[in-house]
């Protein structure tokens, strides 16, 4: 990492500015893609009979949450998020679909205490933190969560890496991108050469406390002539432009090398032969239960 940095304290908050039209309409655009192509992120041990309270945390536009609720009417689904133009959003889609018996979205901020009582949800459920969450902020996410996680329920997280590909200018600017996070104080990894946060979620969930934490990993392949290539590049197309900023910002680069990367990026994404994964871990763990239900057959 170059030492040449003279850098402020980590800023809190988001990433990108959500308030913004393209952050909100690529996350609505993201998450139905990922929701798509990540296979089951839930525990296969998870027995969905007995969930009866679920949270989503940083639920984002929702479409996780509402197909929690569409897939299991007897189950309660809450999304929270702190965005009030996402919240917005998700409960007016939940209700143009006719989904709001068992489904809530409320604006809140995960970095600060949970306005949920004690052993509330037998699921807890995260995905895509790190855009907000700085490395030293989630000790305490995690103790909030084991605090309203019933005993015996499952905390369930799933985080990401830069993606790998045959791109040359795309492997720049995401170069780029996970030294930005860095230098913004946002990565785990020692040399900012990637974000660093996927080996470091099971020792995270072991330290809150929680217990059996396993880890499961996902590659989405969106190479040319997949089914995910166009949706990925759609997604490229923003994420790209909205990262320009912060890489400005840090001196990584200049404004006319950048969009020079950005239409190469483009250009070479559209290549017959162009090849690329993006990698996820899930990790899940469980809340102790001092006094297990009796098992029938015991
Ligand atoms: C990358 S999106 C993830 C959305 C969704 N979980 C998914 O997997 O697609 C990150 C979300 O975190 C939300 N967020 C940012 N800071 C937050 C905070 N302090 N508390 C709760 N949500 C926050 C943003 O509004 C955004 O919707």
């Amino acid at each position: 990492m170059p030492a040449h940095f003279d850098l402020p304290p980590p800023e809190k908050g988001y990433v990108f500015d959500l308030e913004s039209g393209p952050e909100l309409t690529r996350l609505i655009y993201q998450e139905r893609l990922l929701t798509n192509a990540l296979d089951e992120q839930l525990p296969e041990s998870l027995d969905l009979s007995a969930v009866h309270d679920i949270l989503d945390i940083a639920c984002g536009p929702g479409s996780w949450a509402l197909d929690m609720a569409y897939r299991y009417p007897k189950i309660n689904v809450v999304g929270i998020d702190i965005s009030k133009s996402v919240i917005e959003y998700v409960s007016a889609n939940a209700r143009s679909q006719g989904i709001e018996d068992n489904v809530s979205f409320l604006v809140m901020d995960a970095t600060k205490q949970l306005a949920f009582p004690d052993n509330s949800f037998d699921l807890v459920h995260a995905r895509l933190l790190l855009g907000f969450m700085l490395p030293d902020a989630w000790p305490a996410l995690l103790q909030e969560c084991l605090r309203i996680t019933r005993p015996g329920g499952v905390i369930c997280l799933t985080e990401c890496e830069g993606s790998l590909t045959s791109s040359p200018a795309l492997e720049q600017l995401n170069g780029m991108g996970m030294l930005a996070m860095k230098l913004a104080g946002r990565s785990f990894s020692p040399d900012g050469r990637s974000f660093g946060i996927t080996p470091m979620l099971a020792p995270l969930l072991r330290d809150a406390g929680y217990q059996e934490t396993k880890i499961k990993a996902h590659a989405i392949d969106f190479s040319a002539g997949t089914v995910h290539h166009n949706g990925f590049y759609q997604d490229f197309v923003i994420i790209l432009e909205l990262a320009r900023p912060l890489l400005l910002k840090l001196n990584l680069t200049t404004q006319e090398e950048a969009e020079r990367l950005y239409y190469q990026a483009l250009a070479e994404m559209m290549q017959n032969d162009f090849c690329a994964l993006w990698y996820f871990l899930t990790a899940w763990g469980k809340k102790s239960d001092p006094f297990p239900p009796a098992r029938l057959d015991s």
